[in-house]
């Protein structure tokens, strides 16, 4: 009798079990109604599109080609077969540009959006629906109803490739990742003090010796005077970038570029001496950390050279920001320096700090007149804000307030909750070498960009949330994809997701299913454990 039972208990069990927990949809979608049922995805179904419509082909070509890699088949369309249909919708406008509805019946699927962009978003969402295997060449999809739309226009992701410097081929592993979790900003970080990173045809010296430092700090900066003896290197051609920017563009990422000014810049000053206080020379660092070279911002040189550099990547890269930098930027040699000295007097300046503003209203006005839009990190405040500058910040969120109060643009990046090369362990033994920190997974989870001390209308300066993988300690692919995730999957909730649907419990199970995922996808994570 007891045996009887024990199987039906058994099944009960696991019904309710699978009930209780969301499907395995990261970032978790607004609103989700679960119905009864399954559709039975096989090589026999058709996909149904409008052929017309290139961009809409292509998200359907997307969705076989994952079907194709994981599962071994593509739905090749046999005719009265059961149906995926990728829909644009006029009707469908209140979703905006990102939203989309996706509703999984017995015996068809219908995905529609008002834009390409939202069927681009509904195809991730499904692909996330699919069973990890097939069972008898049948993928089961649970009959479901989405209505879905992000909460920030801005949900970013910030690679740095001047300290290490990642191939084309891995970049776009890197924007497949983001587009996964329906993450729409990759902020390339191009130039830095250990390397200049993009093709500038104007000044060919970048990437003849701004790329390339003689050799690299062993350990951690902060703890070590060894050097390891070797070469390092690597740029992008133009050519190259403008790829990355098309691979990017077809999965609704916008790449945001990054020149920094006027700190961070040793490796252009040691190609064009000229452009610093001194003269030079100047080498490109051999070392992590701040440092004293800048560009000088007496020379009238130096703003010819920016913007030339900014005239050749406003040719390369469509998007509406770029990034300029602007943090960490030393004073010392502004200090000393004759002409940056007669630069304050004759702008009436009160400062250096009031010089480095200058500075930036100047490159500022210059986007604007390009009809561009430039965005810094909070340092730029320092000295009073450009006029059409958005903040991203950095140093926690009291940056971000501020400019929100002046009535600027902010993305809320603060190091506390949203930088992912501090450690994921408190016990730093077990992990690799890191830059220091200690930025677990709830952490991330548990950010609200929004602070409180904003009213409704600040609040509304708030235009989304960016974590950063700076990569001083972060040499090789493998190890970038380990502080990527599963970190970046929090960040993107925090994204997309309404705040009062947020539940970190719910999330740690959705993402056991999507380590079997990036495991099939040959993707590293750090596994968090239940
Ligand atoms: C930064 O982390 N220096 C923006
Ligand atoms: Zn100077």
């Amino acid at each position: 009798m007891k045996q009887i039972l024990i199987l039906p208990v058994l099944v009960l069990f696991f019904i309710i079990n699978i009930a209780a927990q969301s499907p395995a949809i990261i970032p978790l979608p607004k609103e989700i109604k679960t119905g009864n049922g399954y559709f039975s995805l096989n090589q026999e179904c058709t996909l149904k599109f409008d052929t017309s419509n290139e961009e809409v082909t292509r998200i359907a070509g997307f969705f076989n080609e994952y079907l194709e890699n994981i599962y071994g088949f593509k739905a090749e369309g046999k005719r009265n077969a059961k149906t995926i249909s990728f829909k644009l919708q006029n009707n469908l406008k209140k979703l905006g540009k990102e939203g989309y509805r996706l509703k999984a019946e017995k015996n068809n699927i219908e995905i529609e959006a008002f834009t390409p962009n939202g069927l681009f978003y509904g195809m991730q969402s499904l692909k996330q629906l699919l069973p990890l295997e097939a069972t008898n060449d049948q993928l089961n999809i649970p009959c479901i109803e989405i209505k879905d739309e992000p909460r920030f226009a801005w949900r970013g992701n910030m690679l740095d490739v001047g300290r290490h410097f990642f191939p084309v081929s891995f970049l776009k592993k890197y924007i497949d990742i983001l587009a996964m979790y329906k993450i729409n900003t990759f902020h390339w970080h191009l130039t830095e003090d250990q390397g200049w990173r993009l093709e500038i045809k104007k000044y060919p010296l970048l990437t003849e010796i701004s790329h390339w430092r003689d050799e690299t700090i062993v350990g951690h900066a902060l703890r070590s005077d060894e050097y390891d003896g070797i070469g390092y290197g690597g740029f992008y051609t133009q050519d190259q970038a403008r790829e990355i920017v098309r691979y990017a563009a077809e999965r609704y990422i916008t790449v945001v570029p990054e020149i920094e000014m006027p700190g961070h810049s040793s490796a252009a000053l040691a190609a064009y001496p000229n452009l610093g206080c001194t003269g030079g020379p100047y080498e490109v660092k051999k070392t992590w950390g701040v440092h004293k070279d800048v560009y000088c911002a007496g020379k009238e040189e130096t703003f010819t050279f920016l913007q030339d550099v900014l005239n050749e990547v406003l040719d390369i890269f469509p998007s509406e920001f770029i990034h300029v930098g602007g943090d960490e930027c030393p004073k010392d040699a502004w200090e000393v320096c004759e002409n940056c000295q007669r630069r304050i007097k004759k702008e009436g300046l009160q400062d250096e700090h009031e010089l480095q503003s200058w500075f930036i209203t100047r490159m500022d006005g210059f986007l604007t007149s390009k009809g561009r839009r430039l965005i810094g990190w909070d340092e730029i405040l320092e000295g009073g804000l450009a006029p059409q500058a958005t903040v991203m910040s950095w140093r926690g969120i009291k940056g971000g307030i501020e400019a929100a109060k002046q009535k600027h643009d902010v993305v809320m990046s603060p190091t506390t909750h949203m930088y992912l090369d501090y450690y994921q362990s408190e016990d730093k033994n077990s992990e690799p070498l890191a830059i220091g920190g200690f930025l677990p997974l709830d952490k991330v989870y548990g950010f609200e960009p929004v602070p409180e001390e904003l009213s409704r209308k600040e609040a509304k300066y708030i235009i989304g949330v960016q974590s950063n993988l700076w990569t001083e300690y972060v040499s090789n692919t493998e190890y970038a994809e380990y502080m990527l995730l599963p970190r970046l999957q929090a960040q993107s909730e925090v994204s997309w997701t309404p705040k009062e649907q947020k539940d970190f419990a719910d999330f740690e199970k959705r993402l056991q299913t999507d380590y079997h995922r990036l495991k099939k996808l040959g993707i590293k994570y750090r596994k968090h454990t239940l």
